[in-house]
């Protein structure tokens, strides 16, 4: 077979090699419960953890205590955004147009439960207006909630002007920065917010893992937990800690700290060759999202005219996402694209292409080839 080649490391990533050699003792040697208080076997595996959460607090300027374990960054929305709404103060959340399902849909199912939920839109851009958020707050404003990096189209928010401005109004502000780490700086006192949600496979660990940053100080956050059980993280998310996961989500975010500066570059100049190479091939080619406010690994643009559906048919030898690949099960027009003001039949015909640490220039050669050639086909039928 052929090699397939993945430009689609948004959807997610493989898990880097020393990831995966740091997890496997956790899995046979070390396999005991951290919740096991009475022997060898549980300390052993209380302490990888515990080694886990303070590098991974660390790494993001958190202390260990805010750090809790989920399953990954849908949970860990579904914890911050229901679970600070589920403590009954105020009852108006505000969010943006453009957050992933993971936030919009719960957003929506607390407003079937009553809850008034603001959307904020954005505009050509992608970034979302700081000021507009500010318009939003009302007195019964309880959460912002507003990602870092956008899924589809790559384009960073302005996070922490916006947590600066919901402060002054004593709102609390939730991060979905799941697709920041390894493209951008991810410290949650910079930015300023007092929830975070990120998932370990986005950032070349393992499927099934993620973390919720909960702010412990100045006050506490209190948040309602959605699963109830052992109580394992302080009652927060009850079930048995996936000890290889989180070691592993440790030592991913070590390499994507250690690595950014230098992939930031080379993928940078990787994403703007590909982009001048489709240009070329297709004049009529839509960029989506704002250049200049854009992580270097995402390039989202519409090949107006052409249906994208058929277009990754002719591709079987290049991974790219028509929409978000999370959304891809819907056979709806990207509700990102749309919020940007493009047509449904201009959103129909967009391609993501996320490039990755595996990404080589000869990659990018062939799949700028393999595009242009499917797309003069399908313009020429
Ligand atoms: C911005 C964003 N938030 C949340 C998620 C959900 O992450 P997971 O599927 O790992 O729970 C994704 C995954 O695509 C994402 O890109």
């Amino acid at each position: 077979m052929n090699k397939v080649i993945y430009l689609d490391y948004n959807a997610t990533t493989p898990v880097d090699s020393q990831v995966l050699q740091a997890m496997l003792p956790a899995f046979s040697q070390h396999f005991g419960n951290p919740s096991s208080r009475t022997h060898a076997y549980g300390w052993a595996a209380a302490q990888l953890v515990d080694q886990a959460r303070t590098t991974l607090a660390a790494l993001l300027g958190a202390s260990p205590e805010e750090l809790v374990f989920t399953s990954g960054a849908t949970e860990a929305n579904n914890l911050a955004i229901k679970g600070l709404a589920w403590t009954g103060r105020k009852r108006h959340i505000v969010t943006t147009a453009i957050e992933h399902p993971a936030v919009l849909e719960t957003c929506d199912s607390l407003q079937r439960e009553g809850f008034t939920v603001t959307r904020v839109p954005v505009g050509k851009s992608g970034v979302v207006d700081p000021q507009e958020v500010a318009q939003a707050l009302t007195d019964d404003t309880l959460l912002v909630s507003v990602m870092l990096v956008n899924n589809e189209i790559g384009t960073v928010q302005p996070v922490a002007e916006i947590a600066r401005l919901c402060h002054e109004r004593g709102v609390v502000v939730h991060c979905d920065a799941t697709q920041a780490p390894g493209k951008l700086e991810v410290d949650v006192r910079k930015l300023g917010v007092d929830l975070l949600s990120l998932s370990a496979h986005k950032f070349y660990g393992p499927k099934g893992v993620g973390l919720l940053y909960v702010r412990r100080q100045k006050p506490p956050l209190r948040l309602e937990p959605l699963l109830h059980g052992g109580g394992q993280e302080a009652g927060l998310r009850s079930g048995t800690l996936n000890v290889p996961g989180i070691v592993g989500m440790a030592k991913a975010l070590e390499l994507a700290v250690h690595n950014l500066y230098g992939e930031r570059a080379r993928q940078g100049a990787l994403r703007d060759r590909l982009r001048e190479q489709l240009f070329a091939a297709y004049p009529r080619l839509l960029e989506n999202g704002d250049p200049a406010h854009r992580v270097p690994n995402t390039l989202n643009v519409s090949f107006v005219g052409v249906d994208s559906g058929s277009l990754v048919a002719c591709l079987p030898r290049l991974a790219v996402s028509p929409a978000s690949a999370c959304a891809t099960a819907k056979p709806k027009p990207s509700h990102v694209l749309l919020a940007l003001g493009r047509t449904p039949e201009e959103a129909n015909s967009a391609l993501r292409f996320s490039l990755g640490r595996p990404t080589t220039p000869e990659e990018v050669e062939e799949a700028a080839r393999m595009v242009a050639e499917a797309v003069s086909k399908l313009v020429r039928k």
